[in-house]
């Protein structure tokens, strides 16, 4: 039996979607008449602290999210696997946002922008994307896709991951020590890490302060649209106004939705979006948690399976 426990989406919509596709296995929802020990699997987003009480039989949590950081804090997560989303569909998503933020601040939208407003006809060329170095933070499945449409583009691309990686295209950089000069060289940095307790705060002022200088006017630009947890928004209102950084586009934030008092919501610099980067679709997330869980039920392993001592 899957048990579908979704807030802040459209629930009905997902199960109805989940018994059609894997009839005439039973989906049920919360509310719904059924026996929690014959749970199997539990299909989760924001799960509330009652989510996995009783279920004696589960053997997978199914995490509609491609992110696990607040999934892996709940206190009652039993000791079963996690499978996180991965799919075409999502990376897509996510990569559109990217390339609109990347290429926007490449052409200095803020700069001409503000001309326009003053009625100013100021002639200034950017840079081309080859002079632009793009740093992508996260070079997992969404940092790679991005990097890929990137290339494609032109940008000069360089990664940083905690491991060593090898990505056509892209100079890579890893771990602690690869941090700085990762930063040194990169104009525009776009993160798309996971949030654990090693990369928790990581976009501060210290970090805005060794990104390259010179070849965007106006400052280097950090792009977020991974987890609010992240980044440091006093560092970031500081960085935008005194210069340390040009521009910023953030989709995620400490507290959300963004508290209507927040300095961000002002800053002209400042390019917000309510954590819409990328959605988990109804259509290709039904699709591809029908098949893992009829795999599995056909003794094939899962994929995807979260590394909970890792975090991500
Ligand atoms: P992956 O797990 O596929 O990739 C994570 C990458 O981060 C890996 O390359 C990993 O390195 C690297 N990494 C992890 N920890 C560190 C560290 N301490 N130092 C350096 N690099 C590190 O994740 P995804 O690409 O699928 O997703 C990334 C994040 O995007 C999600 O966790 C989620 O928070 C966010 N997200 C946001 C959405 C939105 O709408 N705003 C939508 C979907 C996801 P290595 O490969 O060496 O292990
Ligand atoms: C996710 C998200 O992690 O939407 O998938 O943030």
């Amino acid at each position: 039996m899957l048990l579908l426990h979704l807030s802040d989406v459209n629930e009905a919509s997902w199960a109805e979607a989940f018994s059609k596709a894997l009839h005439p296995y039973p989906v049920v929802r919360r509310g719904d008449d059924f026996d929690p020990a014959e749970v199997r699997y539990i299909f989760v987003w924001k799960p509330k602290p009652d989510a996995f009480d009783g279920l004696t039989g589960l053997e997978a949590v199914l995490s509609l999210g491609a992110g696990v950081d607040a999934l892996l804090k709940h206190p009652k997560l039993p000791d079963v696997p996690v499978v996180r989303f991965v799919d075409e569909d999502l990376s897509q998503r996510m990569s559109d946002y990217v390339v609109a933020h990347v290429t926007m601040h490449h052409r200095l939208y803020t700069r001409f922008r503000a001309d326009q407003r003053a009625h100013r006809w100021s002639q200034f060329y950017p840079p081309s994307a080859s002079e632009t170095h793009v740093g992508i933070m996260g070079l997992g499945v969404l940092g790679q896709d991005a990097a890929k449409r990137l290339n494609a583009l032109g940008f000069s691309l360089r990664g940083w991951s905690r491991t060593a990686k090898a990505i056509e295209g892209v100079q890579c950089f890893a771990g602690t020590e690869g941090f700085e000069p990762f930063l040194n060289g990169t104009d525009i940095l776009v993160n798309l890490l996971p949030l654990t307790p090693e990369t928790t705060g990581i976009l501060n002022y210290e970090t805005f302060g060794k990104l390259r200088r010179g070849n965007l006017q106006g400052g280097p630009v950090i792009i977020n649209a991974a987890r609010g947890g992240h980044q440091r928004e006093a560092d970031i209102a500081r960085a935008l106004k005194d210069g340390t950084l040009g521009a910023a586009s953030l989709d995620v934030f400490e507290t959300e939705p963004l508290p209507a008092e927040s300095p961000l919501w002002d800053i002209e610099n400042c390019y917000i979006t309510p954590h819409i980067a990328a959605i988990s679709d109804e259509k290709s997330g039904v699709r591809y948690f029908s098949r893992i869980i009829a795999d599995h039920r056909a003794g094939k392993p899962l994929i995807n399976v979260v590394d909970r001592g890792r975090g991500y």
